[in-house]
């Protein structure tokens, strides 16, 4: 579906962004493994988050709707065998988090997904839970998807992460609570951490020592509710919208705030927006606020390398920021938006070409030279989410044709609705 995006005057307004992704995944499938019945409240209903939900009832979970919440009613630390293949739609973080949890079940299953999931990297996953003692196969020895697992028996290990991944943490943390010894991992740099405040929300182990995170085999646990923040990636967008358009003055509303979520706001400060934020309240271990974004000058910067994996999702909207900011902004540390849902280094300088602003680009970095972006121009996603919105954000003040729009829904389906909202076009 394309869709046609007018020249935007302005953004006002207030906006309380859909439920965090993360935070979502974890909640379902912890509340699947927990004994009894909890509510998931401000969960995030989209295309990934609604794969993770059938996926869990699949094993065994009864999850249902309840307004705009779910229902979850657990199983217990055993999962069931299902009848049939997992699939895990578009979602990077489902496949690899549930095969985590499938290596700690005496099971058989089958995990697949869409064709963009089965070209991502599985021996990132596959490797570490194979020394654990998981017995696992997959395309090409267990580096694609799909994934056979028969779990069981598994040991703890040390792990040092040859990646900055919250994902492959997660897995081998969530094996961690299936294992016989301690199970730790140790970071090359912090990543999200959501998984280790939910093993805390949940009286689950886990212990932190500097990069180190150590877990253990989890007793039965009872189930729990867990509020979901507004997801930060989602915020992201408005934020640059607001920023970039003249006259606009936008607020966020219970986004979450998490420091291992927000590199975007330091790099977005050192190239001048105009952005405050203020954490309001703690929910269930994250950090929940408000951020305002009013129109800006931004100027060009270099971006620290450490920054990346505290943004790794907000780089296409970074770019998008970059391509109306005077000057130049180098972008460092990209090798792992190469397996992102699509390769989104390419992605992204396509579409800065497409929409007339020059760009250099690197195995692992991109060069943008702001300041001119032309009308008219053509969004591509290449099945992206996050690509189609970020370049939608981009071509906000001067007009753009959104190819393959749909994929919005991935992560955020009223994102169109609530653009036209804010623009004061509806
Ligand atoms: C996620 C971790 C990140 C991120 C993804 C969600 C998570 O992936 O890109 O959207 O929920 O753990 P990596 O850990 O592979 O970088």
């Amino acid at each position: 579906m394309e869709r046609l995006i007018s020249p935007t005057a302005s953004l006002k307004g207030t906006l309380r962004v859909p439920g965090d992704k993360s935070v979502t995944h974890r909640g379902l499938m912890l509340g699947a493994l927990a004994q009894g019945e909890s509510t998931l409240y401000y969960p995030l209903k989209a295309g990934d988050t609604l794969s993770t939900a059938q996926v869990m009832r699949q094993l065994g979970a009864e999850i249902s709707e309840q307004g705009e919440h779910f229902r979850i009613k657990g199983v217990g630390l055993k999962l069931h065998e299902p009848a049939d293949v997992l699939d895990c739609g578009n979602a990077g973080t489902l496949i690899r988090l549930v095969a985590g949890i499938l290596s700690g079940q005496e099971i058989f299953t089958v995990l697949t997904g869409d064709a963009s999931l089965r070209r991502r990297p599985m021996g990132r996953v596959t490797t570490p839970l194979r020394q654990m003692g998981a017995r696992i196969e997959g395309r090409e020895g267990g580096k694609l998807a799909p994934l056979a697992i028969r779990g069981g028996g598994l040991r703890g290990i040390h792990y040092e992460l040859p990646v900055a991944s919250a994902q492959v943490k997660s897995a081998v943390l969530l094996a961690g609570l299936f294992a016989e010894e301690d199970t730790e991992v140790v970071e090359p740099a912090p990543t999200r951490d959501h998984t280790e405040r939910v093993f805390r929300h949940y009286g689950l182990p886990i212990e932190l020592e500097g990069p180190l995170i150590r877990t253990r085999r989890a007793e039965p646990f009872a189930a729990k509710d867990l509020t979901v923040p507004g997801d930060f990636s989602s915020a992201a967008f408005f934020l640059v919208a607001a920023l970039i358009t003249p006259d606009s003055d936008l607020t966020l509303e219970g986004v979450g705030l998490n420091p291992t979520r927000t590199g975007l706001l330091t790099v977005l400060k050192e190239m001048g927006a105009d952005l405050s934020w203020q954490v309001s309240e703690g929910q269930d271990g994250e950090p929940v606020g408000r951020i305002r974004a009013r129109s800006s000058a931004l100027k060009g910067v270099s971006v620290d390398p450490r920054l990346i994996p505290l943004m790794v999702d907000e780089v296409p909207i970074l770019a998008a920021a970059a391509a109306w900011a005077e000057g130049e902004t180098f972008i460092p540390n990209l090798e792992e938006l190469r397996v992102k849902e699509s390769d989104r280094v390419a992605a992204i300088a396509k579409n800065l070409q497409n929409l007339g602003v020059p760009v250099e680009v690197g195995h692992d970095w991109l060069k943008i030279r702001g300041g001119s972006v032309q009308s008219g121009g053509m969004v591509e996603p290449f099945h992206d989410h996050r690509i189609a919105m970020a370049f939608a954000v981009c071509g906000l003040p001067t007009g753009v044709v959104v190819k393959e729009a749909e994929w919005a829904s991935i992560s955020f389906p009223s994102f169109w609705e609530d653009l036209e909202r804010l623009a004061g076009k509806v």
